[in-house]
């Protein structure tokens, strides 16, 4: 686990939460057009050049559950979106939002039970973390996805994501996933998801991590 530790910026109306520990600087906080977050300013982020709505908002579009808020009001914390989804990125991590429960996460990352970013090539140094290894690796995958799965009855519902000793991502519960090309591609219940950056058949597992002889907990 990385050294880096969890920051808040404090606001009159609602504090932010940012843990370095996750953070993958894909940039969507800064993208965003209002003065919350300004890259090289001091702090960084600002929650009362807002309001504590549009803190909310840009906080939500974090996709690795790197950044959370709390409101001074005490009425509305972040809720979980109400269908859960696992997106492939195009040479990158899954991404899953929804109502998360993550194998591995640590007590002290709220964040992650809302949304993640989930290693898939086997290389980063957080799993099951993303922490952008794919990118000095070279890894390669553009996200298609094959299968259709077997559907379920009704969206919702909390997504267990175990890990199989040295195997793939054991995901359970109902959900989507949507390909790299925007696709909703697949639902179903249950996935076993390569998370060793071998299959053949990803993003699901087809047993390549023995072959591959992929070590993780
Ligand atoms: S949106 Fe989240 S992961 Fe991306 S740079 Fe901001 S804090 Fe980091
Ligand atoms: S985890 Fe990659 S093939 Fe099984």
């Amino acid at each position: 686990m990385s050294e880096k530790k969890v920051v808040t910026y404090p606001g009159a109306e609602a504090d932010v939460h940012w843990d370095g520990r996750l953070c993958i600087h894909i940039g969507e906080c800064g993208r965003a057009n209002n003065e919350l977050f300004i890259g090289g300013r001091q702090p960084w982020c600002q929650p009362d050049l807002v309001g504590p709505n549009e803190v909310a908002e840009v906080v939500r579009r974090c996709p690795t559950g790197a950044l959370t808020y709390e409101r001074k009001d005490g009425t509305s914390h972040e809720v979980a979106d109400a269908e859960n989804v696992v997106s492939v990125m195009y040479n990158g991590p899954l991404y899953v939002r929804g109502d998360l429960d993550v194998d591995g996460a640590a007590e002290d990352m709220p964040g992650v039970r809302l949304r993640t970013a989930l290693c898939r090539c086997g290389q980063s140094k957080n799993k099951p973390f993303c922490d952008n290894s794919h990118e000095e690796v070279g890894f390669k995958d553009y996200g298609a996805v094959g299968d259709k799965g077997e559907g379920f009855d009704a969206p919702g519902g909390t997504l267990k994501v175990g890990r199989a000793p040295n195997g793939p991502l054991l995901l359970s519960g109902n959900f989507t996933i949507v390909a790299a090309s925007g696709r909703k591609a697949w639902t179903g219940k249950k996935a076993a998801l390569c998370r060793c950056g071998h299959s053949q058949n990803k993003p699901f597992c087809d047993g390549a991590h023995k072959a591959a002889g992929f070590q993780a907990d």
